[in-house]
């Protein structure tokens, strides 16, 4: 029988004398004083929501060392308040406690939660330390690893940020279970994207592990971030600011953030609308010659088992995806650079994609 223990692992993102652990397993927010190594004083700011508050902050908080200063930052829940104004709140709290240059915020959340305590740590007195305990299947296969932090902005989605890196990723594995069924499908949308931009073999593994993921079977579920952390941790390693590989993450991330934009901010959940992003991607990638029609099949296929949306929402127009993609941050010159696919498995930044192709696609795109 494996024990706890022997359920857990650690990979490291390599950053030079930035490097960081992640830790994955269950049981770590029980163990919070594994958090020690990775404070840079005693001054401890929490940083959560009023929906996992209840949950999981007397647990954390019952595990930390009684020398520490720990206070807390309960904020609204929701993709809606991922606002400066909520990122005020956490440097007001800083400030009332008066804490200085060595305090450490922990992120107990999502990725609303963890892109905001990360900014609002990066800009504290020019920057403290941070450690993400991300409580999300998505934020914990992604956004809690790899440094990108900040806030939406009315006119587009995580327009204000920064790159700082966190000192330490733990991730606890059981606080999935109180983790809603439709969160659960968001985070596999990330997941799937590791394997359509960069392992075949994964996704072949996801295809035929699809419904013990849906079915919270742990083994199953740690198999899956880890491989999904060591896939992102090699990409940030490689290339921290986007210059290049990185940008491959945001597969169906320019359709997705156009979804997200265009209907507010928390109707459609990211992965949901990074779905949708991903099958329009695969369909324009089969338009330009590259994907078969099995490729996007299977890439709907494996969408489809993770419960995920397949069509766009009915009250947006093409013309409405074009002038909100035009802003994405990754145009150089007013071009429009996509991520697309060459085959299952590979995929490419790509800037040429002729504009009545992707009229056509937009035009002739499943609506719901
Ligand atoms: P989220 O943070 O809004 O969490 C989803 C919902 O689940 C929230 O209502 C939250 O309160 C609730 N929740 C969280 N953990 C729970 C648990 N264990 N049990 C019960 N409820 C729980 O959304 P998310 O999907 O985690 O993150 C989406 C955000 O992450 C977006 O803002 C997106 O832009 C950002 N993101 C950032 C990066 C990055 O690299 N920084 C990468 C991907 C996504
Ligand atoms: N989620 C995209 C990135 O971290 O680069």
């Amino acid at each position: 029988m494996t024990s706890t223990l022997d359920a857990r692992r650690t990979l490291t993102v390599a950053l030079g004398e930035r490097s960081y652990p992640i830790h994955i397993g269950p049981g770590l927010l029980d163990d919070a004083r594994r958090l020690r190594p990775y404070l840079a004083g005693r001054q401890v700011m929490i940083v959560t929501n009023e929906t996992l508050a209840p949950l999981y902050l007397e647990r954390l908080k019952a595990g930390l060392d009684d020398d520490l200063t720990v206070r807390e930052v309960v904020l609204p829940d929701g993709e809606s308040t991922k606002t400066l104004a909520s990122v005020e709140r956490i440097w007001d709290a800083l400030l009332e406690a008066g804490f200085n240059r060595r305090c450490t915020l922990v992120a107990l959340g999502g990725g609303v939660i963890g892109d905001m305590t990360g900014y609002a740590a990066a800009c504290y007195q020019r920057g403290v330390a941070f450690v993400q305990l991300p409580t999300t299947l998505l934020s914990q296969v992604d956004s809690s690893v790899g440094g990108k932090t900040g806030v939406n902005h009315p006119r587009g989605k995580n327009m204000i940020g920064a790159f700082w890196q966190p000192r330490a990723v733990l991730i606890d594995t059981d606080t999935l279970a109180t983790l809603p069924a439709r969160e659960l499908s968001a985070g596999l949308a990330e997941v799937i994207k590791y394997g359509l931009i960069r392992d075949a073999d994964f996704l072949a593994w996801l295809e035929a592990n699809m419904a013990a993921l849906r079915g919270l079977d742990a083994a199953t579920l740690t198999q899956a971030i880890e491989r999904s952390c060591r896939l992102k941790a090699e990409i940030v390693a490689e290339d921290e600011t986007e210059q290049g590989v990185r940008a491959l993450l945001n597969l169906g991330h320019t359709f997705g953030h156009a979804i997200e934009t265009h209907q507010g901010y928390g109707r459609w959940l990211h992965g949901e609308a990074v779905g949708v992003g991903m099958l329009l991607a695969a369909e324009l990638s089969q338009r330009l010659g590259w994907l078969s029609q099995d490729e996007v099949a299977r890439t709907r296929a494996v969408l489809a088992a993770a419960a995920l949306p397949l069509a766009a929402p009915g009250d947006m127009t093409p013309e409405d995806f074009l002038a909100i993609m035009r802003l994405d941050k990754k145009n150089l010159d007013e071009r429009l650079r996509l991520i697309l696919l060459r085959r299952l498995g590979d995929a490419c930044l790509y800037d040429e994609t002729p504009s009545e192709t992707l009229m056509t696609l937009l035009e002739t795109f499943p609506r719901r």
